[in-house]
């Protein structure tokens, strides 16, 4: 990667000789790298990479001077910070250089290790010091002795495991303090069984609120009358979320298929997967008039936005609270906001339905609101 700060606007030439000049020092130092990729060997690709750049800096018609290298000129004998490099005409630059960001990356043979160069005019550099390379570990003061980074990271894992258990109170209100007293076919929920839990809790919350609240964002700032009813009627919020929900449910359940069977005429064979559109029934012409319309003045019409039977969704309640309190807040500061004009916004649907980014605009609040 080359990069040069110059100010095109001025009406100058962009010198482009010397950004070209850099592509070519980034490429003898990824070129020299490339011979080292995946043979476990990070200071020898690096020192290749310290190597190939320095000979074709050295030809460069610049004045440079590294202020970010490879380290101090006593432990860094080539590219040290504060070396001469160029053939000492003008122009006079500020130099960082990483020959080889990503050295384990590139020993390994694993993608995305880089050449990186910057330039910039003399004394315009940030220098940030000498700096240091730290390993850390963080923990509350109950295990602080049990964090040792000479110890595999899993071993510690367990001593703090260790530690804790048996301190957990079964009866705390939390979920995760009440699962681990969960039984599964009579016996005590495995470790594993416990992780897999904990992964779908943190998975199944992750995006869900997000994507929802990403569809009643923009309804809202595509419907002025909507919005300006829940900036003005705070005590409507509930009807707003439940309403919004109605009518943009964001997920799709998949099943398997237990048996032969067929769905509208459609064959469905035992084994295969059917992924079921929760949207069918809320947002159903047959059962509800103006079933895609929002208004919140309904009733709460039925839906499936959360799922039906034994797996509808256990986080059903927070995601109400959490989009309650987005909702009440976001309003309370913006209120007035919506799409420009012209802008572009993408839809991505898998198993659950999202936006890719949603462009806003919105007026600043007067000092008097
Ligand atoms: C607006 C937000 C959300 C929507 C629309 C939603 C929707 C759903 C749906 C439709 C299911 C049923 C999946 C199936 O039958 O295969 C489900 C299951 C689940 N949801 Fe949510 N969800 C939301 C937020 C959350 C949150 C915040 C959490 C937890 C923090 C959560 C945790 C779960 C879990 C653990 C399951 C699996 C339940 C089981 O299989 O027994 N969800 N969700």
């Amino acid at each position: 990667m080359g990069v040069i700060s110059q100010d095109v606007r001025s009406g100058a030439k962009p010198d482009r000789n010397l950004a070209l000049e850099l592509v070519r020092v980034t490429e003898a130092a990824a070129l020299a790298a490339a011979r080292w990729v995946g043979r476990g060997d990070k200071e020898a690709a690096d020192q290749a990479a310290v190597d190939a750049m320095r000979v074709v800096l050295e030809t460069i018609h610049m004045d440079g001077i590294v202020v970010i290298g490879e380290g101090e000129k006593d432990e860094a004998p080539m590219l040290y910070n504060g070396e001469h490099v160029g053939d000492g005409s003008p122009p006079e630059v500020d130099i960082a250089v990483d020959p080889l960001e990503g050295t384990r990356l590139a020993a390994e043979g694993r993608p995305s290790a880089l050449a990186v160069i910057a330039l910039s005019p003399r004394g315009t550099m940030f220098d940030p010091g000498p700096c240091v390379y730290m390993e850390k570990m963080a923990g509350g003061s109950d295990i602080a002795d049990l964090l040792s980074l000479d110890r595999p990271l899993t071993e510690t894992l367990g001593l703090i495991a260790e530690r804790r258990a048996g301190t957990a109170d079964p009866d705390a209100p939390d979920l995760l303090s009440q699962a681990m007293s969960w039984e599964l076919d009579g016996a005590p929920m495995s470790d594993d069984n416990l992780l897999s839990f904990c992964l779908l809790m943190f998975a199944a919350g992750l995006d869900t609120v997000t994507a929802e609240l990403a569809y009643g964002v923009r309804h809202l700032a595509t419907h002025d009358r909507d919005r300006q009813r829940v900036v003005n009627e705070p005590e409507i919020i509930d009807d707003v979320v439940e309403e919004l929900l109605r009518v943009y449910p964001i997920a799709m359940t998949p099943r398997v298929a237990l048996e032969d069977t067929e769905l509208r005429g459609c064959p469905v064979k035992r084994g295969q997967y059917v992924v079921l559109g929760l949207a069918g029934v809320g947002r159903n012409e047959a059962d509800h008039e103006r079933a895609t319309e929002v208004d919140f003045d309904r009733n709460r019409l039925p839906n499936t936005t959360f799922g039906v039977g034994i797996h509808r969704c256990v986080g059903a309640h927070l995601a109400r609270l959490e989009l309650k309190v987005a909702y009440q807040e976001w309003h309370r500061r913006i209120p007035n906001y919506r799409i420009p004009a012209g802008a572009v916004y993408t839809e991505c649907a898998n198993l659950t339905l999202g936006l890719n980014n949603l462009p806003l605009e919105w007026d600043l609040p007067t000092p008097a609101q």
